[in-house]
């Protein structure tokens, strides 16, 4: 298998935690006889102080010459004054539109080992599993107008969806229903606004087409509350981009830390593969970050753009056989009343990487 994946690893932890998901992916290859290349571009801030612009054109132009893009995070306190298009984030947004995935899925769910470092109850996190299914290029991000007239002390942003628009995530999100539990939940404000009785509208117009998937339609606001007090009662789980940003982040606090969650972005020339999380300056550069949430995406790798689903199920489980072993990275050891070793980024790394040549050697 012949597979070219760019690495745009970006700012913060960006490139602390790619580093440990491209070890095990090379691993993978070495172990299977494949061949994946890796090459590096610039992305957010450090484009924008190197080459004066968060998305230089030769880091678009390889993430489209490649076969996936595996990006870490951007973002960092010294940008926070720019205006939007000027920013590290307007980086990432530029290279999800040029690349065209639309549909960005978002898996969370519980690993009992962890149950401890959540807020929530055990009885009512246990067994959740959910995928998030939200759209990435349409909505308030990219709605057209969108200013701050400083004149005026007026500013503007439009939550703009087309039918369309719609109709493709919806589709998406139905066919991995009927893989999964057979359970949509489309999530929306159709009681305030008329682009979510659009949304509604054309969910309900694809949900004919797949009469063996239950669907329900929540509010945001409600839904926000579901999440807490009954995730277990969520399948998948469909909704419009700002809603979506907001509600996985929620979720990662099921999981216990933010940190654990992958991406993939699907329906694109290109598909682009990032944990859920940002750059974290609070804790950049000092070996604390989390790589799990960067590890995940690789296997999302290789289960989407590579067609590997041994592989890709081997570092998902590697990654919950090292916590079943107790190995905690920081975020993951908030409460440690059993006194677990806690690792540091590339031990975490380290630690995952053993155990997926383990597992595939026993499977090979
Ligand atoms: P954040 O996700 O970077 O951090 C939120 C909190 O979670 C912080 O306390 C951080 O330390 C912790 N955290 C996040 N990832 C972690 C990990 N892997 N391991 C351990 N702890 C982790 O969100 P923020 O602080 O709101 O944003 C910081 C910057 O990141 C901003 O510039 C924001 O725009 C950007 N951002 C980028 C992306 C992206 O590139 N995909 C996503 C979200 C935020
Ligand atoms: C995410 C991030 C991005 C988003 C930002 C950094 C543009 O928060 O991937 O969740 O809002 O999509
Ligand atoms: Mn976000």
């Amino acid at each position: 298998m012949k597979l070219k994946i760019l690495v745009t690893a970006g700012d913060g932890i960006g490139p602390e935690v790619t580093n440990e998901s491209v070890a095990i992916l090379r691993e993978v290859a070495a172990l299977g006889g494949h061949d994946f290349t890796f090459s590096e571009r610039r992305i957010g801030g450090v484009a924008i102080v190197k080459d004066g612009t968060p998305l230089p054109a030769d880091t678009l132009a390889a993430a489209l010459d490649s076969d996936a893009v595996l990006l870490g995070a951007v973002g960092g306190n010294e940008f926070n004054s720019l205006p939007p298009g000027k920013r590290p984030e307007s980086g990432l947004l530029q290279i999800r539109s040029a690349l065209g995935g639309f549909a960005n899925l978002r898996p969370a769910f519980a690993f009992k080992e962890l149950a401890v470092n959540s807020p929530l109850r055990p009885e009512i996190i246990d067994g959740v599993d959910i995928l998030f299914v939200r759209e990435l290029l349409g909505g308030l991000y990219f709605g057209q107008p969108r200013e701050w007239n400083r004149e005026a002390n007026e500013a503007w942003n439009t939550m703009r969806y087309t039918r369309d628009e719609v109709v493709r995530v919806a589709r998406v999100a139905f066919q991995l229903a009927q893989k999964r539990r057979k359970k949509l939940t489309s999530v929306d404000k159709a009681n305030v606004l008329e682009v979510s009785q659009l949304w509604r509208a054309a969910v309900n117009e694809v949900a004919a087409e797949f009469p063996d998937v239950a669907v329900e339609h929540q509010y945001v606001d409600a839904m926000s509350m579901h999440l807490m007090n009954r995730p277990r009662d969520f399948d998948v789980v469909l909704t419009e981009n700002l809603f979506g940003d907001i509600l996985t982040d929620e979720s990662s606090v099921i999981t216990g830390s933010l940190g654990m969650l992958p991406s993939a972005t699907l329906g694109g020339k290109v598909n682009l593969y990032e944990p859920v999380h940002g750059s974290a300056p609070d804790i950049a550069g000092k070996g604390l970050a989390n790589p799990l949430g960067a590890i995940l995406s690789g296997a999302l790798i290789l289960r989407h753009s590579a067609g590997l689903e041994t592989e890709a199920v081997a570092i998902e489980t590697a990654v919950r056989r090292v916590l079943e072993q107790g190995f905690r990275t920081p975020d993951l050891a908030r409460a440690n009343p059993q006194g677990f070793p806690v690792l540091s980024t590339t031990e975490m790394g380290a630690k995952v990487r053993e155990t997926v040549k383990q597992l595939l050697a026993v499977s090979c």
